[in-house]
């Protein structure tokens, strides 16, 4: 049976483990031709920076070839080609696709159409479950454990899909705390508080942060993400809701680390980049070495 990873749920905590296990495993040693002879599609409907780069980076470091696009616009999807088509297509050709797309539910058609495996790179505002991943590996490197963490999600909880993604992993794991951060347009939607309630786990709402920093473990940025908004104005209201800079760092717990996944338009300071606690462009880094793990994984190869 073919492997997909469409949500952060298709994976078990023995998953996440083993992920986290062939990370570092491939940050002590990045090129393993595994991939020799085999073809990965990357098929990239939305735009994309780390993504795309990191997964074509650890195609590139396990010895396979490349084929898609980063625009769809040069694709026969312009001319009206169906995704099942373009899926159907692609899947005679490849060994493995990577796809994003921006409709929510389009990774999870994607893999029922699909003979060969699918790993969602995100779909819309729902899933981004090899960001979670890579965000996993980056508090484990951080805080040397994935249990206890008092995690602070700040901004848009609404349409962040990788806030969506590592709460329902991080909730796998012993007695997290989950402090969220937004304004009452971005509040984390019900539906994800209900999960936590259901599970029994511990979740405080917020309107601002400064005060209570000093209790968090992960700090866990966000951007107000524009391309969600279908009214400017109510974007305008919201965009510049959160800014997180270097005086507010300083009675901060030494072990504490800010990530975010990033791009980053305000929220994080650039005063803060030179902080020992910004850890969002290592992050993005630990994003190549979880993609060679989630590739290996996903076709079996160790
Ligand atoms: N974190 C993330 O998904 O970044 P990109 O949109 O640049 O891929």
């Amino acid at each position: 049976m073919k492997r997909d990873l469409i949500s952060i749920t298709d994976y078990s905590k023995e998953d996440y483990l083993r992920i986290m296990e062939l990370a570092a495993d491939f940050e002590r040693n990045p090129n393993q031709r595994l991939l020799e002879g085999k073809v990965v599609a990357s098929l990239f409907f939305e735009p994309s920076t780390r993504t795309r780069l990191s997964f074509e980076t650890a195609i590139n470091r396990l010895g396979g070839r490349i084929i898609g696009f980063s625009d769809s616009n040069s694709s026969s999807v312009t001319k009206g080609e169906t995704l099942h088509d373009t899926i159907k297509m692609v899947s005679n050709y490849a060994d493995l696709i990577v796809m994003r797309h921006p409709l929510e539910g389009s990774a999870r058609y994607a893999a029922e159409v699909s003979s060969i495996p699918i790993i969602n790179a995100g779909d819309g505002a729902n899933q981004h479950p090899t960001q979670t991943l890579l965000d996993m590996y980056s508090i484990l490197k951080t805080q040397g454990r994935l249990d206890n963490i008092n995690i602070f999600m700040v901004g848009d909880l609404k349409y962040g899909r990788t806030v969506h993604s590592l709460l329902m992993a991080m909730s796998e794991f012993e007695n997290p705390i989950f402090n969220f951060i937004a304004p009452e347009e971005l509040e984390m939607p019900e539906e994800y508080k209900m999960f936590l309630r259901e599970k029994g786990i511990r979740y405080f709402e917020h309107r601002e942060f400064t005060d209570i920093i000093s209790e968090a473990d992960i700090v866990y940025m966000t951007r107000v993400q524009k391309e969600r908004f279908s009214d400017p104005i109510e974007y305008e209201q919201v965009k510049n809701v959160y800014i997180l800079r270097n005086s507010m760092l300083a009675n901060t717990k030494p072990t504490m680390r800010i990530l975010h996944p990033l791009p980053r338009v305000n929220e994080i300071h650039p005063d803060v980049d030179s902080n020992e606690k910004a850890y969002y462009f290592q992050q993005a880094l630990n994003g190549m070495y979880t993609r060679e793990a989630i590739i290996a994984h996903t076709l079996k190869l160790k």
